[in-house]
């Protein structure tokens, strides 16, 4: 894993925004944000959250696209630079649910091992058959979106096709998000 692995959402989101919109659009999200986020949050542990949401909604502003609609495709972006950077996880899983299922006891325990600052969710989950499978999110970010487009980019990655129903709430700052997936293939 490399050094920067914390910063891995957010290198990754300008990424994405420089591969569909353009370095432009990357210089022109810094200028316009940076100024108000400028080293004023380092001191709070939610500073790459608020900053990401500050140029997510200043995308949405410049590309005419919804906010959540913009996480949402960033979830799908981000699956596939973890396989390309963590294939071994992908690897070991061999499947879909298996590896969703190994998010909060084994991927993210990683991740935490090495940056015990970095900004995880949580996620339970229950499986009701072989083709079914609910996973429960729960974050104090409002990330749920972007756990959908990791879930799908997961699937394309094993070659699977999954049916997805969500249902959340925003409960003092808590973010909860029922996912209820089903395997179509
Ligand atoms: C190899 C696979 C994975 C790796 C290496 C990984 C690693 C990470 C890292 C580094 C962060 C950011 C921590 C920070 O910036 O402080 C993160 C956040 C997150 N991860 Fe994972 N992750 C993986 C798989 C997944 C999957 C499959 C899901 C979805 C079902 C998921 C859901 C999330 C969400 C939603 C966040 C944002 C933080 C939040 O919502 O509170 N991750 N992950």
């Amino acid at each position: 894993m490399g050094a920067d692995m914390k910063g891995i959402v957010f290198t990754e989101f300008m990424e994405m925004v420089e591969q569909n919109w353009g370095v432009d659009m990357v210089d022109d999200l810094i200028d316009s944000v940076a100024p108000e986020s400028g080293g004023a949050y380092t001191s709070v542990a939610s500073y790459d959250y608020e900053e990401l949401v500050a140029y997510v909604a200043e995308l949405s502003k410049r590309t005419q696209q919804q906010a959540p609609a913009l996480v949402h495709a960033f979830g799908n972006f981000l699956a596939a630079s973890f396989v390309k950077k963590f294939r071994s996880f992908f690897d070991e899983a061999g499947d879909c649910f298996s590896l969703l299922k190994k998010i909060d006891d084994h991927i993210h325990v990683e991740v935490r091992k090495l940056y015990p600052d970095a900004e995880l969710p949580k996620f339970s989950y229950e499986q009701a058959s072989d083709s079914s499978l609910i996973l429960h999110y729960e974050s104090s970010r409002q990330l749920a979106d972007l756990a959908h487009g990791l879930i799908e980019g997961c699937a394309r990655h094993y070659g699977e096709q999954l049916k997805i129903e969500r249902s959340g709430s925003l409960v003092d700052g808590l973010s909860r998000e029922d996912f209820v997936l089903s395997k179509l293939s």
